[in-house]
């Protein structure tokens, strides 16, 4: 009998056409995500499932879905599957590094720079009729050539962000849990400082971390008070790591001079609170979003689908233990 894959939201024709030449597959080619009862509900009776971010994979899920063998996730953050969960389930949980580091990074030089000279703000300005003709004072923005940036994690995406900042010569500092190696900092001219350096020091903060328990409000009142009242923070890493109303109350304030967001708590239902301020640049976590980019990460996952239901041994497996422990249904 052939095995039965979820694909819980939209993907490429391309992704569902080479899942369905190995399983019986239930596409959902909607933009809509799947409520936990519904998805519960799709997934009786599935081998497997090609989840995205918004799906969340959590211990209550896996209770109600004793046939499922692997989670396969079009991303490279995993905070939405509780792997500990998968593992002690025997259930493969898998994401997808790697492919979507270029258009990230690409992503995290735009936020920044239309954060940093208020693209926005100025469109806006213009569109609503209140530009008079341009004058001095006008726009005044931050300079992203020769700043200090200052980047939090500095993983494959950190590190190509910091490759794609040459051009503007830049101090470059950064923090992370492991510090890289001498080699990789000299290429990148990159110092390795404390996180309360890095932020008193940087004129730009980037974040590009993993979000986790350790990770949770990163960035709070205590780090916004350490920053310059000049600087501009952009948050490229997930919702959770920033402490969102703490964010809104010191641009409000303007203890920090503005900020690019391309994450939020509680995606979508981000704090209503950001939407009045002038002083942000908003995106809807389209980092990866360029065509072949979500391609690759769909085909990955699709990839990883395949590679578990067939041999359990999928290249981009998150939890290991459940193979070497042979507890794979
Ligand atoms: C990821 O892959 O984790 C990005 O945030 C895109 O969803």
């Amino acid at each position: 009998m052939r095995k039965k894959v979820l694909v819980t939201r939209e993907v490429f024709d391309e992704t569902l056409e080479y899942l369905s030449r190995h399983f019986d597959v239930i596409p959902h080619q909607t933009s809509a995500t799947l409520a936990p009862d519904e998805l519960a509900r799709k997934l009786q009776d599935v081998d497997a499932t090609v989840i995205s971010t918004s799906d969340r994979i959590d211990e209550a899920l896996l209770a109600r879905c004793p046939t499922l063998k692997a989670v396969c996730s079009a991303s490279v953050g995993y905070n939405h599957i509780d792997v500990a969960a998968c593992t002690r389930r025997g259930v493969m949980a898998t994401n997808s590094p790697g492919v979507l580091n270029d258009s990230v990074a690409d992503f995290a030089v735009c936020l920044t720079l239309a954060t940093c000279r208020r693209l926005t703000e100025a469109e806006a300005f213009l569109r609503t009729g209140a530009w008079q003709g341009t004058h001095l004072k006008e726009m005044l923005g931050v300079d992203v050539h020769h700043a200090t940036i200052g980047i939090c994690g500095f993983g494959r995406i950190g590190q190509t962000i910091a490759h794609r900042l040459q051009g503007f010569e830049p101090t470059l500092l950064y923090t992370a849990r492991n510090r890289a190696a001498g080699d990789v900092e000299r290429r990148l001219g990159a110092s390795y400082v404390s996180k309360d350096e890095l932020l008193q020091r940087s004129d730009i903060v980037i974040l590009i971390l993993p979000y986790s328990a350790q990770t949770h409000h990163y960035i709070g009142a205590r780090e916004l008070g350490l920053m310059k009242r000049s600087a501009v923070l952009i948050n490229m890493a997930r919702g959770g790591v920033v402490d969102d109303a703490a964010l809104i109350e010191a641009l409000r304030e303007r203890r920090i001079c503005g900020a690019g967001l391309d994450v939020y708590e509680n995606e979508p239902n981000l704090n209503r609170g950001l939407l009045g301020l002038k002083n942000v640049v908003l995106s809807p976590h389209i980092a990866s979003a360029s065509e072949p980019t979500r391609q690759a990460m769909a085909m990955k996952a699709a990839l990883n689908c395949v590679a578990a239901l067939t041999a359990g041994n999928p290249p981009d497996l998150l939890n290991p233990e459940v193979t070497k422990a042979g507890v794979m249904g």
